[in-house]
């Protein structure tokens, strides 16, 4: 039984599937979801900027009949004013379900593990898997479903691009990923994928060559070149990655018809072009959509039944 949300690797492929068609039963039928969290109340620590995941966490709890609390880094200053433990303690008391957006993802862990109710990770330096999962859905969505379907990744081998593997893993997509020298994924992750892909079909592929790693891809997926948090690398890594832009030249080498993706923000002109991102090839506003009904599934999983260990 799932009792927190911090990376996909935790799911199994038939937990991952389960969920994918919760987030269809959702989307198809909202009015049927409206009161199931009612009365619960969900604390929003975000220690970033967000858009998507703050505004889908908070809508998803209004509209499932709870409510939410934002808690912006200079509300609670965690780790400064008070430690990650602390606040746990302080939340857990009050409040039914935690979804924090940080640094580390050590203090999502730790977090998890001291709280007797569910944490969702809306992000940390090393993993997003609520974007993931949409995307997934999305895919699923858009074309035949993630099985055997070929993913491309282009740019830095971040939190975004290490989800999609653990997502691909379980779906049993075919993944390439095309990132600078340097900058390729967290090998812990690809080990871990490894294992979590030996019955899915999964199979990946890494190499520095964005035009090796297009061919024949179903989608397109790009991200920002410095992450939050990387801001003061922004000058080197906009040189290192320009020959990773995702644009037209790029475009027609994968698959007629591939879809683009992006989690967003984009930094248009940089990782990706206009003319590729406002192309009718383009789903990002499609994966914006599919974040509200996902984070819905995961509240209803996690929220609607007793606290962890209770
Ligand atoms: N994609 C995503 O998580 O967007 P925000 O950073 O705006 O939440
Ligand atoms: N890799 C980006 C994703 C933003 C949704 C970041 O961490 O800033």
């Amino acid at each position: 039984m799932l009792e927190d949300f911090l990376s996909i690797h935790d799911l199994s492929p038939y937990q991952f599937s389960k969920i994918l068609d919760f987030i269809q039963q959702i989307k198809d039928k909202p009015w049927r979801f409206r009161n199931k969290l009612k009365n619960k109340i969900l604390a929003m620590i975000f220690q970033k900027s967000s858009l998507r995941t703050r505004v889908t966490f908070e809508v998803g709890m209004l509209q499932l009949g709870g409510e939410a609390i934002y808690l912006s880094p200079s509300d609670i200053q965690l780790g400064t004013r008070e430690t990650p433990y602390d606040v746990g303690k302080n939340l857990e008391r009050w409040v039914d379900g935690i979804i924090i957006r940080t640094f580390s993802h050590q203090i999502a862990v730790d977090l998890a593990q001291v709280c007797h109710i569910p944490v969702i990770n809306g992000l940390t330096d090393l993993l997003h898997p609520c974007q993931a999962m949409a995307d997934f859905f999305t895919l699923k969505e858009k074309l035949r479903g993630p099985a055997n379907l070929k993913l491309a990744y282009i740019g830095d081998g971040n939190n975004v691009c290490h989800s999609l593997i653990f997502a691909a893993a379980k779906a049993g997509s075919k993944m390439r990923v095309a990132t600078p020298p340097g900058y390729e994924p967290n090998p812990e992750i690809l080990k871990q994928a490894e294992q979590d892909g030996r019955e899915t079909g999964f199979s990946f592929y890494i190499t520095n060559d964005p035009y090796e790693a297009v061919q024949e891809a179903d989608a397109v997926y790009t991200d920002v070149w410095a992450s939050m948090g990387q801001e003061q690398e922004k000058e080197k890594r906009t040189k290192i990655f320009a020959p990773y832009q995702v644009n037209r030249a790029l475009m027609t080498k994968a698959k007629k018809d591939a879809l683009f993706m992006h989690c967003l923000p984009a930094h248009r002109g940089e990782e990706v072009t206009d003319e590729v991102i406002d192309s009718a090839q383009s789903v990002v506003f499609d994966q914006a959509e599919n974040r509200l009904p996902f984070q819905k599934a995961i509240m209803l999983s996690l929220l609607e039944k007793k606290a962890k260990n209770g």
